[in-house]
């Protein structure tokens, strides 16, 4: 499969889900790019199989829950038809944001087949599962 793996990252956590899930998803099987926001290759998406969209919790921590940097998330071109993962990072507590972003990305044509949160503090354990059961998903 080819896929694509956007992040759009403030601090660099979402920058550095993003890179473990490229690490996960890397095989000899699946062609990996990691890529900001403001370094999308269209023709790379209009290519792939799969892409993996992730932002960061905006929010008020108690309410407010949303997706960061939503102006720039839409500099992600329309989706349609692709199968999609929307992947956050979050402080303490995430809300619905996840959601809210899966119908963002619904929103732009995608099939979002997934959609979480992860703790900020927990990307190294958590990561590689959420991609593999992705993967799992669509085999
Ligand atoms: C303005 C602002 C609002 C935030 N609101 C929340 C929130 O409501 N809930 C939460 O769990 N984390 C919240 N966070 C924390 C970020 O979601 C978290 O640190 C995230 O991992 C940052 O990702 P980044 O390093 O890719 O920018 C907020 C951070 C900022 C800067």
């Amino acid at each position: 499969m080819n896929i694509v793996v956007i992040h759009q990252s403030r601090s660099g956590n979402t920058k550095k889900a993003a890179e473990l899930i490229g690490g996960a998803v890397a095989s000899s099987e699946n062609k990996v790019s990691v890529r900001s926001t403001e370094n999308l290759d269209f023709k790379e998406l209009a290519n792939a199989d799969l892409i993996f969209v992730g932002t960061w919790v905006d929010g008020l921590i108690l309410f407010g829950h949303r997706p960061g940097d939503i102006g720039k998330l839409n500099l992600i071109p329309p989706l349609w038809g692709k199968n999609v993962v929307a992947f956050m990072t979050h402080a303490a507590n995430p809300g619905k944001a996840a959601s809210k972003f899966a119908s963002f990305l619904e929103a732009k044509g995608a099939k979002v087949i997934s959609s979480r949160s992860i703790n900020r503090r927990k990307l190294e354990s958590e990561i590689r599962p959420f991609a593999e059961e992705v993967l799992a998903e669509l085999n």
